[in-house]
C-alpha cells in the first residue's frame, strides 16, 4: 500500500483489530467524513458500481454497494453522474480488460470537472501485476485499487483515501481468510446469490481464475445456512449457490462435507422455494448430487455443465481431466435420473492446436447433448497460463469461422429445445415488469429460461404456474394457468 494506515491510528484512537468490527469502525469514520463532504458540496454524493464478468462479481458488487450505502453514499444508475465510481473487473478474456481501459479513459475526463469524484477499481483484473502497473503509470487519477482477496476491507480503503491525497493500492496474492457478516445490498428483494466457496484449484490450462482468485476455500456450512435463513426470513425465495467448482465444496473444511450434503441442508430452510448453483465441473459431479437433485422439490431443473471442448485430445491439453466419452456418459446418467433437466454449457473455440477434426468432436457433443443454451467463447490467450505458451495457436480467421459454425448449431438446437416445451405448464418466479410492453411481466422458469406473460408489479417475487403458449427462440410468451 502506498499509504500506511497506522499513520491515522494515533489520531483516531483505538482501531478494533478483529473483523468485521474493524470494518464497521471504518464505515463510521468514513460516514463522518462523507457528511462533511456533502455539506461542502451542498448535495448528497452518489455512487455507481459497474460490474464486469460473472455471478461471483455480481455478488461481490452487492457487498460493495452495502458498504457504500452504509457510509452514506446514495446509489445512482448513471456512472457519468456518480461521485464515486467503482469498476468491479473481470479478466477471464482479454477483451474484458480492454473495455475497462476504454471506459476508464472517459471517466478520467469527467473526473477533471468534479472535485468530489473518486474512482475505485477492484476484481480479478487487479490481481494481474501488469494491469496494476499500467494503471499506476497511465491512469494516475484512479483513487483506490484493490483485488479479489480483500474486498471486505473496502470501507478501510475508502477511509484511507479520504485521509490522504495518494492513490491507495492494496492487493493480496492469496488469503485463507473469509470475513462474515458485512453489510450487503441485494439487487433483487426476492433472490440472491450466496457464496459457498472461493477460488479454484483446477488449473485448466487456459484459465486465469486460479491465479487471480487463489486457492479453493469453502465457507462453513453454518455460515452459509445462517445467511440463507436470514435471506429467506427477509423474503428471498430463490438462492444461487456460487463457486467456481461447487462440486468440490467442503473438501477443505475441518469437518469435510460434500456439496450434496450441503444441498440437503439448504433444502430444509423454511420459506426458501428454489435453489440454483453454479458452476459444476464435470469431473467432480457425483452420483450423490444427481440423487439429491432428482429427489429435491426445490433444486431447479437446470445444470450448467461446461464442456469446453468435445475433443478428448484438446480436453487433455486443457487439463480438464475427463474425456468426450466420460462427459457424454455423465450427461446420459443425469438425463436418466432427470429426463426434464435443462442443460447448459460453456465452449471454447480455437484452443491451441485445435484441428478441424477436434472441432467436429465439439459439434458432435453439441448435437448429442442438445443443450438448452451454450455460451460460446473464442479462446483468449491469458499471460501466465500454460496454454499461453503452447505452440500452434490457431489462425484468427479459422477460429472465427469455427465460432460462427458452432454458434449457428447451438442456436438452432436451443430453439428446438425451447419449442419442445411449448404447451407445458411450468412455474415461473416473477422477476420484473416489462418496460417496453405494458401489462406484461417477466418470469424465470426452473430451467432458467424466461417467459413473458400478462401481469403487474404486485406479482414480483411470487411463483406462479404459467402455460408456455408460444416459443420465441430462446424465451416464451405465456399466460397464467389456473
Ligand atoms: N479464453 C476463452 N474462454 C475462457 N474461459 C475461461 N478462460 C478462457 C479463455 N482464456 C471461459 C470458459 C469458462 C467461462 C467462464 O469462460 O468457458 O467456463
Ligand atoms: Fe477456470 Fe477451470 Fe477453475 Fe473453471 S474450473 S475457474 S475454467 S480453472
Amino acid at each position: 500500500m502506498e499509504y500506511n494506515l497506522s499513520d491515522t491510528a494515533g489520531k483516531e484512537g483505538r482501531i478494533p483489530q478483529g473483523e468485521p468490527q474493524r470494518q464497521y469502525y471504518f464505515m463510521e469514520r468514513a460516514k463522518e467524513r462523507l457528511e462533511q463532504m456533502c455539506a461542502e458540496a451542498g448535495r448528497r454524493l452518489t455512487f455507481c458500481v459497474v460490474t464486469f464478468g460473472c455471478q461471483m462479481n455480481a455478488r461481490d458488487s452487492e457487498k460493495l454497494t452495502g458498504i457504500l450505502e452504509r457510509i452514506g453514499y446514495e446509489e445512482t444508475p448513471d456512472e457519468e453522474q456518480a461521485d464515486f465510481v467503482i469498476y468491479n473487473t473481470c479478466t477471464v478474456r482479454e477483451n474484458a480488460n480492454q473495455r475497462v481501459y476504454g471506459r476508464l479513459g472517459q471517466l478520467g475526463r469527467i473526473k477533471k470537472k468534479n472535485p468530489y469524484m473518486r474512482i475505485a477499481l477492484c476484481g480479478c483484473m487487479m490481481q494481474e501485476p501488469e494491469a496494476v502497473e499500467k494503471l499506476k503509470k497511465s491512469y494516475r487519477f484512479v483513487d483506490i485499487i484493490f483485488g479479489t482477496h480483500n474486498i471486505y476491507k473496502f470501507a478501510e480503503l475508502i477511509y484511507t483515501r479520504m485521509e490522504s491525497e495518494r492513490m491507495v493500492i492494496d492487493i493480496w496474492n492469496d488469503t485463507d481468510q473469509i470475513v462474515e457478516d458485512l453489510p450487503s445490498e441485494r439487487k433483487y428483494p426476492f433472490k440472491s446469490g450466496v457464496n459457498i466457496m472461493f477460488g479454484c484449484n483446477n488449473f485448466c490450462s487456459y484459465c486465469i481464475v486460479p491465479y487471480v482468485r487463489g486457492r479453493e476455500r469453502s465457507r462453513s456450512p453454518r455460515a452459509i445456512l445462517r445467511e440463507i435463513e436470514r435471506l429467506a426470513a427477509d423474503g428471498v425465495v430463490e438462492v444461487m449457490l456460487l463457486g467456481q467448482n461447487v462440486n468440490s465444496y467442503g473438501k477443505t473444511l475441518e469437518t469435510p462435507m460434500t456439496f450434496a450434503q450441503l444441498l440437503r441442508e439448504v433444502e430444509k430452510v423454511e420459506g426458501l422455494e428454489r435453489i440454483r448453483f453454479m458452476t459444476s465441473h464435470p469431473k467432480d459431479l457425483s452420483d450423490e448430487l444427481i440423487e439429491v437433485m432428482a429427489q429435491s422439490g426445490k433444486i431447479c431443473r437446470h445444470l450448467h455443465l461446461p464442456v469446453q471442448s468435445g475433443s478428448s485430445r484438446i480436453l487433455q491439453k486443457m487439463n480438464r481431466r475427463y474425456t468426450k466419452e466420460d462427459y457424454l456418459a455423465l450427461v446420459e446418467k443425469i438425463r436418466r435420473a432427470m429426463p426434464d433437466i435443462s442443460l447448459t454449457t460453456d465452449i471454447i473455440v480455437g484452443f491451441p492446436g485445435e484441428t478441424e477434426e477436434d472441432f467436429q468432436d465439439t459439434l458432435d457433443v453439441v448435437r448429442k447433448v442438445r443443450y438448452d443454451s451454450a455460451f460460446t467463447f473464442i479462446y483468449s490467450k491469458r499471460t501466465g497460463t500454460p496454454a499461453a505458451v503452447m505452440e500452434d495457436q490457431v489462425e484468427p480467421a479459422v477460429v472465427k469461422d469455427r465460432f460462427d459454425r458452432l454458434l449457428r448449431e447451438v442456436q438452432d438446437i436451443s430453439a428446438e429445445m425451447c419449442a419442445s416445451r411449448q404447451g407445458m405448464v411450468q412455474s415461473a418466479l416473477v422477476e420484473s415488469v416489462d418496460d417496453h410492453e405494458p401489462g406484461m411481466v417477466t418470469g424465470r422458469l426452473s430451467s432458467n429460461l424466461l417467459v413473458h406473460f400478462p401481469g403487474d408489479a404486485s406479482m414480483i417475487g411470487s411463483i406462479c404456474p404459467v402455460l408456455l403458449r408460444e416459443c420465441r427462440g430462446f424465451y416464451y410468451i405465456g399466460e397464467i394457468s389456473r
